[in-house]
């Protein structure tokens, strides 16, 4: 069944090609949502647009567009409004048929897309350093991405663009020779502990003493001509980093292919001379560079893209080029969706650039930075623990859980309860991890977004503990009225109560919603609309009595709790947020 806004356009489309000819097929009606109820629910503007090209006034407009638009099904009479807005209320007997349509529907309505083949590069931590409060952001705005347009049928590669290949890894392996000689052999034998530590030591080490630079250097030299030993040493240390990622990973129930920089390490020397073939290639002081249009320097000179440095080695533009290449021609990706930082969003917009220069970027196929800002403490501050340092995923995702924990328990004790251990545990980890997920998810994420455990397992306002109460509120209803939920699926809705229509109203815009997180890749629209159903649900069960009510009123009442309910549960499966029955 198509969304209601969707089967608005195409009405809107039939109706401006009757009233005024084939030329106006495919112009957008902007239909929207009404921005206020008092006029209906849906709003057209497409009068007002329309009198230049037509040479009339949008009232005459209007009422001609009105005139042939067949919508009696859908709506109401049309209402011409103000210049010439066209006004819609949606039909009482029209909410209550796409109603029980969704009712025996899993996908509650929503039709699968044409799919596309999308490629996700998200989370993308480096390896041997820190996975920071960045890549988490990065790592639950990618995966929810991912999530919505698998729901919608495309065909999504969720790829982890690990930083695991680089100078660094001279360093790292020359000193994991110097302080671990035995763990070649026996690389389970050695406790190398925190591998950030380990960094900060080997780098320490690199500055202080110019003998071991030189080894360094040899040793990236022969790891990148595949020597065994090197290569066994790099291996070793991307095996410790991966472990400590995926514990993050299993905590936070993210599924990512890696494949890192070092992948794309052979086809680097073939992005240069292809570039050069094409005649992209500058030298820019010994360096050679891709100029741009567009970019330029603080001095308004203009600004190239260095993809070999002057000593031959290649950089982390090249590896993008390289692999933004292989995601189009191999890969056959018809959109590659970037989540990383807002700075590095230059970086990309000159890859892209270059990417589309050397043609290996076709114009239909579209290449985006998804970006968001960085994570603040509630003081406005960049987030660090109280001594100054980096927080560590791990102690963050804990912390947060444990604090649901605390929660629950003082709840369980206000109210007189008492539940299992393991009912605590589970509790306590779903509400901890998706009170995370939340707090990141529903803002917007090209703003910086304030760290608050507080504000983010509050009960109260947009929070994931707040949605998941709204649903495990719905279970209990139905646990109270022993309602069979196959039943349900069958049971007649009839709409009376203005709280009902409105509730409906909200329930049918899911799919709307869905294609909007799809196009503009903004989950914090998905995160506002379960929001809007938990207070129009919460506005519903207050004003209208469910268990207690007669039949044929209690049934269909109960349907209304049903749908919401698998609406708030499909919704935040989107986020990558698991419901509880009961908490
Ligand atoms: N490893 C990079 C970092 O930590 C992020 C990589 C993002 N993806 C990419 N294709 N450049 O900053």
């Amino acid at each position: 069944m198509p969304s209601i806004l969707q089967d608005l356009r195409t009405r809107f489309d039939r109706a401006l090609v009757s009233a005024f000819g084939d030329e106006f097929a495919g112009t957008d009606p902007l239909v929207v949502a009404a921005s206020n109820p008092k006029f209906g629910d849906y709003q057209a503007n497409v009068a007002m647009s329309l009198a230049k090209p037509l040479k009339q006034k949008p009232r005459d407009i209007a009422a001609k567009i009105v005139e042939h638009l067949e919508v009696g099904d859908l709506c109401e009479e049309p209402e011409i409004a103000g210049p010439g807005f066209i006004n819609l209320r949606l039909d009482r007997a029209f909410l209550e048929a796409q109603l029980q349509a969704i009712q025996t529907d899993d996908r509650l309505g929503v039709e699968p897309a044409s799919p596309q083949r999308v490629v996700i590069d998200f989370s993308s931590p480096n390896i041997a350093k820190e996975m920071h409060v960045g890549h988490l952001r990065s790592t639950i705005i990618g995966d929810s991405i991912a999530r919505s347009l698998e729901f919608l049928g495309h065909d999504v590669l969720r790829l982890n663009h690990v930083g695991d290949w680089g100078t660094q890894f001279g360093m790292l392996i020359t000193y994991l020779e110097e302080v671990y000689p035995q763990a070649l052999a026996d690389p389970d034998s050695v406790e190398m502990g925190d591998l950030v530590a380990f960094y900060k030591q080997a780098k320490k080490r690199f500055d202080a003493d110019e003998e071991f630079q030189k080894a360094s250097r040899q040793a990236v030299v022969e790891l990148q001509t595949g020597d065994d030993r090197r290569l066994k040493a790099w291996k070793l240390l991307c095996d410790r980093s991966r472990r400590e990622f995926q514990d993050i990973y299993d905590w936070l129930d993210i599924d990512l292919t890696e494949r890192g920089e070092s992948f794309y390490n052979s086809m680097l020397p073939d992005v240069i001379s292809e570039l050069d073939e094409k005649g992209l290639l500058e030298e820019n002081e010994g360096a050679k560079c891709v100029f741009l249009d567009g970019f330029t320097n603080k001095e308004g000179n203009p600004l190239p893209l260095i993809v070999q440095k002057s000593d031959g080695g290649y950089n982390y533009a090249t590896t993008d080029l390289a692999a933004l290449r292989y995601r189009v021609r191999e890969d056959k990706a018809d959109r590659v969706i970037y989540v990383v930082d807002m700075g590095q969003s230059t970086h990309l917009a000159q890859v892209f650039q270059v990417a589309a220069k050397a043609g290996w970027l076709p114009e239909q196929i579209e290449a985006v930075h998804v970006q968001f800002g960085l994570v603040l403490d509630d003081k406005g501050k960049k987030f660090k623990t109280r001594s100054g340092e980096t927080v560590r995923l791990r102690d963050l995702l804990e912390e947060a859980v444990d604090r649901a924990r605390k929660d629950l328990e003082q709840r369980l004790e206000a109210d007189d309860r008492t539940e299992s251990p393991e009912f605590i545990d589970r509790v306590a980890k779903v509400v901890g991890i998706s009170a995370v997920k939340y707090a990141d998810l529903s803002q917007n994420r090209t703003s910086n977004y304030s760290f608050s455990y507080d504000k983010m397992l509050d009960l109260k306002g947009n929070t994931a503990p707040y949605l998941l109460y709204a649903y495990a509120r719905v279970r209990s209803i139905e646990r109270k009225g022993n309602v069979d939920r196959d039943d349900l699926r069958s049971g007649k809705v009839i709409l009376e109560a203005e709280e009902e229509l409105t509730l409906s109203k909200h329930i049918l815009s899911f799919s709307d919603v869905v294609r909007e997180v799809e196009s503009e890749l903004m989950p914090n629209r998905l995160c506002n609309y379960l929001y809007e159903l938990s207070q129009k649900y919460n506005q519903f069960y207050d004003r209208c009595p469910v268990l207690t009510s007669e039949e044929p009123e209690r049934t269909s009442r109960l349907v209304l709790c049903d749908l919401s309910a698998r609406t708030l549960k499909l919704g935040l499966s989107l986020l990558g947020i698991e419901v509880l029955e009961r908490m």
